[in-house]
């Protein structure tokens, strides 16, 4: 009995501390050589120089930053990448039109001269990084030595671009050379029943069978330099390319994750943890529940207005259910509580140096901070939300730059009653959750003046002359003064300026709390000296290892981690457009044999948004799979990573040879790449 009690008691000790754990972290590829033996003793085969080299071709020159915020990766001697479809959603839709709906059917370039340039998309390399914090903070002027760094380091060589980035709370400062091309093509993408499989119904779970990818192309020019697009430019010869596994995993296998993942906040205060679960999410959560029930019963009305609001919905909706998972991953781990148990054991640590009373400080500079940062986000979650609103100051900044307007592209996306019951939502839950006094003047007046928010949105809809696409197509520059006086454009004005005047004091209350979280870290790492501390993601380049392994979300309920075709062919419903696979798909299942063709793969890499697309590595740096999600049970990992819940998603790579195989039957593609057996 005793010794259980003592043993308890060393449990929640350790907890407390919040330790790294097995397979937590997002590490630096500079610095990997520290984790290269825990590795290798849990399975990796090769050493450090290979991940990461500036000497020799080394696993990061096959990983790209693909556009603002994904990865991919280079799979071929020809410049071929994959990323996810998610990824590519956005440049497959530019192409598309009724009579190429490639999005719908999906896309498959024959030949090279059928691969599509996509203007704005470019993809990075980094060529090298590097610890400059001296450098940055010599004579004091951080910001200024930071840009000529980066000047230096840009300067000569086409497509360079550098950044420094502070890491560990800008405890350090680091480097970042990358090469950037621009004309990137796209070569294939599958039907979006597939590359979008199970769509929101089945986002952020488990089990899932998402082939969520997409195939692009890098040109360079006759050199291999990065150009703009141009027919002269040749597929571009990489340093490196991942070779394929095409045996694949097994529960148990090492995986490591090479990508860049976004933003974590590992070293918060519990005052951070307690806003997001009890404030920030909860809020965001209860009004986007509202407004996806709006869409939703009107896009269940009619397939036009299911057309017309699917991705304006798919991305409310992936916030929405993510931050569920975050509250419910960090109520049900007390990460509030261990947080706190934890700051108990700084400050008794901290007693008698410069430290002391620091948790009470950030505690303090939170409590500044929390009513101005809320009140930006209720902004962004209501009035911000508003799309008349936010239609009216495009068209008012359109009318004084080109003196006309063209609304069209508003019009066959927008349907009235959704946004007009929206708006009936966001302005009531303004009212009641706007901290007090906190209300623009003309807020207040207009709720006063009508009463409610449902009369408000009477008089708004039948004043305004924006929810008529031939009378914004008529506007020219004669009529701005006319625009001025819409109701819809006085709201939008006096909503966007009120949020505008909120920025300085989000600033300054940020800026006096940025020099303390600098200092805690500093702090947490001497009173942790044991421990390896990774830095918080910063979209910069990082190495996550782990294994396959599946996890319980409940109890009674054990989650297997791969699955199967035959799973796709279960949820398969014509009558549910989620889970309504192609034609194609059940007549090759039907031929028989494919029961255990694998589709996904959940492992323990540590992993967050920005991380989709990138490679999912075997032991031997063999590409095994493409990262595409999170279980929701553990999306507190951008907080606190726990083990037993946080799991990746990954594309099995044997699935999408099985897709451009037989569905794209784009063998040519096949036939550039390389396989280990
Ligand atoms: N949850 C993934 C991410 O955060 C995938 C989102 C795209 N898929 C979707 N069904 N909305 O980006
Ligand atoms: N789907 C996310 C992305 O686009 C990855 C999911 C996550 O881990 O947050 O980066």
């Amino acid at each position: 009995m005793r010794k259980t009690i003592i043993t308890a008691a060393a449990a929640i000790l350790l907890l407390g501390a919040l330790p790294v754990r097995a397979d937590e972290g997002m590490w630096l590829p500079c610095l990997i050589s520290q984790r290269i033996e825990d590795m290798q003793a849990k399975g990796f085969k090769l050493d450090a120089e290979d991940i990461y080299s500036i000497n020799k071709a080394s696993l990061k020159d096959a990983v790209v930053l693909f556009g603002s915020g994904c990865t991919g990766e280079v799979v071929s001697p020809d410049g071929l990448i994959f990323t996810n479809h998610h990824c590519g959603y956005s440049f497959i839709q530019r192409h598309s039109s009724v009579e190429h709906d490639y999005l719908k059917d999906g896309f498959w370039a024959m030949d090279r001269s059928e691969e599509l340039p996509n203007p704005g998309l470019s993809v990075s390399f980094l060529e090298r990084m590097e610890d400059v914090t001296d450098i940055v903070l010599k004579g004091g002027d951080v910001r200024a030595n930071c840009r000529a760094l980066e000047k230096e380091a840009a300067k000569d060589g086409a497509g360079l671009r550098a950044r420094v980035e502070p890491l560990y709370h800008a405890n350090r400062y680091y480097l970042f050379v990358y090469r950037e091309y621009r004309d990137i093509r796209l070569v294939g993408a599958p039907p979006s029943s597939i590359g979008k499989f199970g769509g929101d119904t089945d986002n952020w779970m488990w089990p899932r069978h998402t082939g969520d990818f997409a195939i692009f192309r890098i040109y360079a020019d006759k050199d291999g330099n990065p150009a703009e697009y141009s027919a002269d430019n040749v597929p571009y010869t990489p340093k490196n390319y991942l070779k394929i596994n095409r045996k694949g995993v097994q529960p148990g296998d090492f995986t490591m994750v090479f990508g860049f993942p976004g933003r974590t906040n590992e070293y918060a205060h519990s005052a951070e943890v307690g806003y997001t679960q009890d404030i920030s999410d909860p809020m965001k959560i209860d009004i986007r529940t509202q407004r996806l029930a709006i869409q939703k019963k009107y896009m269940a009305q009619e397939q036009k207005i299911r057309i017309q609001y699917s991705a304006k919905s798919a991305t409310i909706a992936n916030g929405w259910k993510k931050w569920q998972g975050e509250v419910g991953g960090l109520r049900r781990n007390g990460i509030l509580e261990r947080k706190k148990a934890f700051e108990t054991g700084f400050e008794k640590w901290a007693k008698g140096t410069a430290y002391e009373g620091l948790t009470d400080r950030i505690a303090a500079a939170y409590d500044a901070l929390v009513p101005a940062r809320f009140t930006r986000e209720l902004y962004q979650e209501t009035a911000a939300a508003f799309e008349l609103g936010n239609f009216a100051g495009n068209v008012f900044n359109a009318l004084k730059k080109d003196g006309t307007v063209n609304g069209d592209g508003f019009f066959k996306n927008w349907y009235e009653p959704v946004d007009r019951e929206c708006f009936i939502v966001e302005m009531t839950e303004f009212g009641k959750r706007i901290p007090e006094g906190r209300a623009p003047a003309y807020y207040t007046a207009q709720m006063k003046k009508y009463g409610s928010a449902e009369a408000w949105a009477d008089a708004l809809f039948k004043k305004t002359l924006f929810t008529s696409n031939e009378k914004v197509n008529a506007l020219t520059a004669k009529d701005t003064a006319r625009v001025k006086k819409d109701p819809v454009y006085v709201f939008a004005s006096e909503f966007s300026t009120w949020a505008a005047e909120i920025t300085p004091e989000y600033a300054k209350r940020n800026a006096a709390l940025a020099p303390l979280m600098k200092e805690y870290m500093k702090a947490q790492m001497e009173y942790q000296p044991e421990k390896d501390f990774y830095p918080d993601a910063n979209l910069t380049l990082r190495v996550a290892y782990g294994k396959v392994q599946g996890y319980r979300p409940s109890d009674a309920i054990d989650y297997y981690p791969v699955s199967t075709l035959k799973g796709i062919i279960e949820k398969d419903n014509p009558e549910i457009f989620d889970y309504n696979i192609p034609q194609l798909l059940r007549d090759i299942y039907a031929e028989g044999g494919h029961d255990g063709q694998p589709v996904c793969f959940l492992a323990t890499n540590h992993t967050t948004g920005g991380n989709s697309g990138s490679p999912v590595l075997d032991a031997g740096g063999n590409l095994v799979g493409i990262n595409f999600d999170r279980v929701w049970e553990g999306t507190m990992s951008d907080l606190a990573f726990d083990p037993s819940f946080c799991r990746n998603i990954s594309l099995d790579v044997r699935y999408l040879l099985f897709v451009i195989e037989n569905i794209g039957k784009a063998t040519r593609l096949i036939d550039e790449m390389t396989f280990v057996e």
